[in-house]
Order: C-alpha cells, then sequence, then structure tokens
C-alpha cells in the first residue's frame, strides 16, 4: 500500500460520499417537520460552538438537485443520507406526506442519475417528542424506531435497496445520555446503558420489520469504531485502559448484533451499573438477526494509558473537554487518551490509516467473515482549515492525502481478505458539525454558508477522478 503505486478496486464497488439530515437539510420548520433533540440542544445556551443550529444548514433540502447534480459530476455512484425521523413522524407516530415526500423526490434524483441510494434511518435526530416520553433510555422508543422503519419503507422500499437502521448508536447513547455533549444533553451513566441497549433493540425490530417486508433487501447498522492501542504493550494496565476502551466503543456495539451477547468483560466492567431489569427475555435474538452489511466509520487511531485511579467526577470532566475520539464516561473513568505526537486533523484526531486496515482485517475475521456480512467504509474523511481563494476554490493537499492513504489501506485490507463493497467519503458538503457548529469542515465540497455557493475542492476532483476510474493513480 506505498503511496505512489496504482491500485485498482473491483468493477463493482460503491464510490460514494455521506452526509446526515441534521447536518445538512436547514428547511427546520418546512412541510411539518418538528423539533428534533438537536433543535433543542443547539438553542440551549453554551452546548454548541457560538449557539449554531441546523435551522439552515446547506439549505440542502431545497437545494438537493444541484447537489445531485454535483455527486453526478464527482462520479460517484452511490450516496448516503439520512432521514429526519422528525419530518416523517413528526408527533413521533403519525405519518406526514409531505416530509416523507422530500427523500421520494431525493431517491428518485438520485437514480435518474444513476446514483445508488444508501439511506440510514436513523443519525441522531430523535423527535423531541420522543425524548419527552423518555427518549432512547424508554424501551418504547425502540418501537417506535420499528414503525418508523416501515412508514418509510411503505414509500421508498419500491426504489431503495440499501438499508441501515442506525448511525453510531455509541454516540447516541454515551455522547447523548453520560457525557452529555451531544443531545439530549443528558448526563447519566445508567440511562445511557439504557440508551444503548434500546438503540440496538430498536436496530433489531427495525430489521426484522423490514426483511419481514422485503427478504431481498440488503439491511445492516453503520457502528464508529475506534482503532484503540496501548501506550506500552508491555503494561498489564495499558493493555488493561486499551481492552476496556475496545471493549466499550467497538464490541459492546458488534458482539450483540454480531454473535448475539454482551462481552462478558464490558459487562464486568460495568458491574453496579448495568441494569437487572434492562435486557428482556429474547432481546438478543432480536438485536442478532442476521444483516447484509456493516457500515463501519473510521476516522483516528487512539492511544491510552492507565491513569491514576480515579477522582471519578474529575476524570469524567477532564474527558468531556477533550476533541479525542472520547470514552464513553462509564467504566473507563481511570483511562486517560495520550498524543504520539503524529499529525493530526483539525478535530486533533490522529491521521493513521493503517488503523482502518487493521480493523477492516479484524471485523472481517472476528466478526463478519463467516456471517457473509460485507463490510463498507460509510464513513471516513478530516476536518481541515481550509482556506479558499478569491474564488471560493480550495486547494486541500492535507485532505487528499488522508484520503489516499486511507483507500490505500481499505485496498490493502481487501488484498489480505477482508470483504469490503464500498467506500463513503464525509462529507460530500462542509456541513453542522454537531457541537462544533459550522467550525469544522469535512466537505469534499466547500459550502459557503453566507452564499450557499458550493466548490468543488482539490479533493473533491481527486476522489472523482478516482472513483471514475476505480483506481488510485501514481
Ligand atoms: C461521525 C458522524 O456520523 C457524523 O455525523 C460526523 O459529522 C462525523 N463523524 C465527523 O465527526
Amino acid at each position: 500500500m506505498t503511496a505512489g503505486t496504482a491500485l485498482t478496486f473491483p468493477s463493482d464497488f460503491l464510490w460514494g460520499a455521506a452526509t446526515a439530515s441534521y447536518q445538512i437539510e436547514g428547511a427546520g420548520s418546512v412541510d411539518g417537520r418538528s423539533d428534533s433533540i438537536w433543535d433543542t440542544y443547539a438553542r440551549t445556551p453554551g452546548m454548541v460552538l457560538h449557539g449554531h443550529d441546523g435551522s439552515v444548514a446547506c439549505d440542502h433540502y431545497h437545494r438537493y438537485p444541484e447537489d445531485v447534480a454535483l455527486m453526478r459530476e464527482l462520479n460517484l455512484n452511490a450516496y448516503r443520507f439520512s432521514l429526519a425521523w422528525p419530518r416523517v413522524m413528526p408527533d413521533g407516530r403519525t405519518v406526514n406526506p409531505a416530509g416523507l415526500d422530500f427523500y421520494s423526490r431525493l431517491v428518485d434524483e438520485l437514480l435518474g442519475a444513476g446514483i445508488t441510494p444508501w439511506l440510514t434511518l436513523y443519525h441522531w435526530d430523535l423527535p423531541q417528542v420522543l425524548e419527552d416520553a423518555g427518549g432512547w433510555p424508554a424501551r418504547d422508543t425502540a418501537y417506535r424506531l420499528a414503525e418508523y422503519a416501515a412508514a418509510v419503507h411503505d414509500v421508498l422500499g419500491d426504489r431503495v435497496r440499501h438499508w441501515t437502521t442506525l448511525n453510531e448508536p455509541w454516540c447516541s447513547a454515551f455522547l447523548g445520555y453520560a457525557q452529555g455533549r451531544h443531545a439530549p444533553g443528558r448526563t447519566e451513566p445508567v440511562a445511557a446503558l439504557r440508551a444503548a441497549h434500546h438503540l440496538l433493540l430498536g436496530h433489531g425490530l427495525a430489521v426484522q420489520e423490514l426483511r419481514r417486508r422485503d427478504p431481498s433487501l440488503q439491511l445492516g447498522l453503520t457502528l464508529n469504531f475506534t482503532d484503540t492501542r496501548p501506550l506500552d504493550p508491555s503494561s498489564p494496565r495499558d493493555l488493561d485502559a486499551a481492552r476496556r476502551i475496545d471493549g466499550l466503543a467497538n464490541r459492546f456495539f458488534v458482539e450483540p448484533v454480531m454473535l448475539g451477547a454482551y462481552p462478558s468483560d464490558v459487562m464486568e466492567d460495568l458491574d453496579g451499573l448495568w441494569p437487572d431489569d434492562l435486557v428482556h427475555e429474547g432481546d438478543l435474538e432480536v438485536i442478532s438477526t442476521p444483516i447484509d452489511v456493516l457500515g463501519v466509520n473510521y476516522y483516528a487511531t487512539q492511544t491510552v494509558t492507565a491513569g491514576c485511579e480515579p477522582d471519578h467526577a474529575a476524570a469524567t470532566a477532564a474527558q468531556a473537554r477533550r476533541h479525542d475520539p472520547p470514552s464513553p464516561a462509564v467504566g473507563s473513568e481511570h483511562v486517560v487518551t495520550v498524543r504520539r505526537g503524529i499529525p493530526v486533523s483539525d478535530m486533533g484526531w490522529e491521521i493513521a490509516p493503517e488503523g482502518l486496515g487493521d480493523l477492516l482485517l479484524r471485523l472481517h475475521k472476528d466478526y463478519t467473515g463467516t456471517a457473509g456480512v460485507r463490510l463498507y467504509v460509510t464513513e471516513n474523511g478530516m476536518a481541515d482549515d481550509d482556506v479558499p481563494d478569491a474564488e471560493g476554490f480550495v486547494d486541500d493537499p492535507r485532505r487528499v492525502g488522508y484520503l489516499d492513504g486511507h483507500l490505500r489501506a481499505v485496498h490493502d485490507a481487501m488484498e489480505r481478505g477482508a470483504d469490503v463493497g464500498g467506500y463513503f467519503v464525509w462529507s460530500l458538503l462542509d456541513n453542522y458539525e454537531w457541537a462544533w457548529g459550522y467550525t469544522k469542515r469535512f466537505g469534499i465540497v466547500r459550502v459557503d454558508y453566507d452564499t450557499q455557493r458550493r466548490t468543488p475542492k482539490a479533493s473533491a476532483r481527486w476522489y472523482g477522478a478516482v472513483a471514475g476510474s476505480g483506481s488510485i493513480r501514481d
């Protein structure tokens, strides 16, 4: 995978870009959309940098034909997007045809451009009414997700083949309910564990519902993985710190889905916190309903060491201040993330392409290979401190280098046996980066938020050429 070597990918490889509803759509109160937890969170003073919110974002709701035309220009053959649940079901239960129709128009536009729609049902924008009714810590929310899946399938099922239920449930549960760094901003560790279980349960119920309706669909979910390494591999305490983070961030989500059980070491770490009444009989069978695809979001490696024994509150607060892919603030309070001094992105995340290759191989070997589940890199990309020229053009060699390195790592993992079906760059457009507002730019296309003008960056041109040829050239 040496940079400089030309590499060719299989002809059916999906070359895509990814986005998410709240991050790009805007049209916050158009056509019957209600508030999501992110609208509420963004309105709460001190939660989002500069108080930014997604009410306008990239105005994709109105500009989607232009955005699809851009994708076509960049030779993309797939597009990963999410639906705004509060647009589709503003009261959490009743379908809003006007909201759902937006996605029908979007899917038609994509298909007309020869682009495969890759749909995510839930990318963090829970209807506020469902949070008011208890949110993810309430078991009922899992059943609402399955109902929502059915409503979406009623309208899009004839045209969309690829369906993923959740995006990064780790973030929904732990950032949202334990650390409070994401909506709904709660800091209740036990509620976070309840949320995690109910997110997974909702995933399983939705998969069952969709499978019953159409056995030929490609179904799955997207998880975020952090490639976690001990600072000192010869130190038992550092090895244990890495095991804890790997357990809570990675295995805690992939194992119930792929193996039908929560990892026993994580359960031990959580002893005392894990509620006895949480898992009902049959839940793990539902959660492990067979899937076809596993989406992998990968950005960075994380190196950890065992800090001093916890002053619990201080450690949690310290974690909450860090930019790193964070620890869950549950069961890992004495783990400290350390910088290795290698280059980092504008998020402060370490740039380590080899971590992606290792991760794909590990997932293939430990979980997906024998189950015939195909891996897709559903997000990968970097935020950079872009500087546009007078025309709004951004020359972003660091982002090109990042994408090049990670694609080479994907290719290398495939050569070593990992079954990987596609790659989606995060993101098509600069967009709303959650608690960072509009201050972090991940797009391969620049968005001028004053004019909504889109200008492909050098990385878009580069990626378009790769997608068009199916290979990385010298
Ligand atoms: C993961 C999330 O799915 C996405 O919404 C976010 O913008 C990127 N990572 C970058 O942080």
